[in-house]
């Protein structure tokens, strides 16, 4: 309660995150050859770039050992997407995982062994104290985390917006330059950059539809705000492990996207781990949803809103994400965005499919859809991808009004 009022300094809160990373397994990942990068994002809706920025930057040289999270609420998570490839296992022995890092350059697995549990006792007692929104301790809870799962640099993607934890542009920079600084004093090299999340990240929101529109992206196809967002991800993991300037890392991550070795890469990692990789390459479709509904525009304009959150809590309706941590994830459930922000739209012109196995959700997640939108008569000012970078005593913004 004193942290929730008083705040911390930078090296406050970088001892109490040190302490916390320790109070559990710390994996060491020194064994792994070459250098090693984790990305972490505070979560968004239809935020799918762990899946293309990783393997790119594996395709590039880069190590990826990363544990993922479940999806809770309207965010969804890593490992349920991995999850709806058919035979991909999430869960990899100790040496099946190092294994996998080491043939592929990848392994992306769910959390496992006991990683900060000082976190998981901190953060229950700041849910029942209303202690959560207090900067330093959430960027000690993440960072903590992040910090035993082992990686020797760490880019952080903090989102800010409706679908956002940090709702304002000023709150995701203070946590970003916190949690930077955290690293840092660590010895761990971290750079974080400030992402849009007002409006949800692509065109496809749900776990098999989200791995089939990132492996698009990794063909060269797919929404150019997804594409545009993992290069920028993708650019500054490689920046970390000192593959070049940020242009050069650019040109790297853009060149293996064109010559297919980035999706060669993702497709050798979901074989290793079991998975059929025909579903990433196009030879193999997901089971589609049997139940799906257009919803559409009521008038002609513009797309002048689309709450990221509420679209976030649609996809959880239809069955795409958890209400509980017990809730079961259905794989082909989401939406299939037809019209983004800012986009003219016609009277009867479907904004989105909505897809589920549960029919009977089908009128509530329509009503809860159009309440999340907005069609204006004039077009609205367009919105920048990316705010913010934050690198150790650095801050460079680029542009745009936002909140
Ligand atoms: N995510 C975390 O892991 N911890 C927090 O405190 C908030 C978000």
């Amino acid at each position: 309660m004193a942290i929730w009022f008083s705040g911390m300094s930078d090296h406050e809160t970088a001892v109490l995150t040190q302490v916390m990373a320790r109070s559990g397994d710390m994996i060491d990942l020194s064994e792994i050859s070459g250098k090693t990068v984790d990305k972490h994002s505070t979560g968004g809706v239809g935020d799918k770039t762990t899946l293309i920025a990783c393997p790119i930057v594996a395709a590039c040289g880069g190590k990826i050992a990363k544990m993922s999270g479940r999806g809770l609420g309207h965010t969804g998570g890593t490992v349920d997407k991995l999850a709806s490839i058919p035979g991909y296992r999430t869960e990899l022995s100790r040496e099946e995982f190092f294994h996998t890092v080491e043939t592929c350059g990848i392994s992306l697995i769910g959390q496992s062994g006991n990683l900060a549990p000082a976190d998981k006792k901190l953060y229950a007692l700041r849910d029942v104290t209303a202690t959560v929104d207090s900067i330093p301790l959430i960027a000690s809870s993440i960072m903590s985390k992040k910090l035993a799962a082992g990686a020797s640099a760490i880019l952080l993607d903090v989102k800010t917006g409706s679908g956002a934890f940090m709702k304002t542009q000023e709150d995701a920079i203070r946590l970003a330059q916190t949690m930077v600084a955290i690293g840092e004093e660590a010895g761990r090299r971290t750079v974080a950059l400030i992402t849009d999340m007002d409006v949800p990240l692509g065109c496809g929101i749900g776990n098999s539809i989200e791995v089939a529109e990132s492996a698009a992206v990794l063909r060269g196809e797919g929404p150019a705000d997804l594409r545009e967002v993992s290069l920028a991800l993708a650019a500054n993991m490689l920046y970390l492990i000192g593959k070049g300037t940020e242009a050069e890392c650019r040109s790297l991550a853009e060149h293996a996207i064109e010559d297919g070795s980035a999706l060669a890469t993702l497709c050798r990692m979901v074989r290793a781990q079991g998975g059929d990789a025909r579903v990433l390459t196009g030879e193999r479709a997901f089971s589609a949803a049997p139940f799906v509904r257009e919803v559409r525009a009521t008038e002609d304009g513009f797309l002048t809103r689309m709450d990221a959150e509420a679209i976030g809590e649609v996809s959880v309706v239809l069955g795409a994400g958890r209400e509980t941590k017990e809730s079961v994830i259905d794989p082909a459930a989401g939406i299939l965005l037809h019209k983004k922000y800012g986009e003219r739209v016609q009277a009867g012109e479907s904004l989105a499919t909505l897809c589920t196995s549960r029919e009977e959700v089908l009128a509530e997640a329509e009503r809860r859809y159009q309440a999340a939108v907005e069609i204006g008569a004039a077009a609205p000012a367009p919105r920048p991808l990316i705010f913010a970078r934050v690198e150790k005593d650095r801050i460079e913004r680029f542009g745009g009004e936002g909140k």
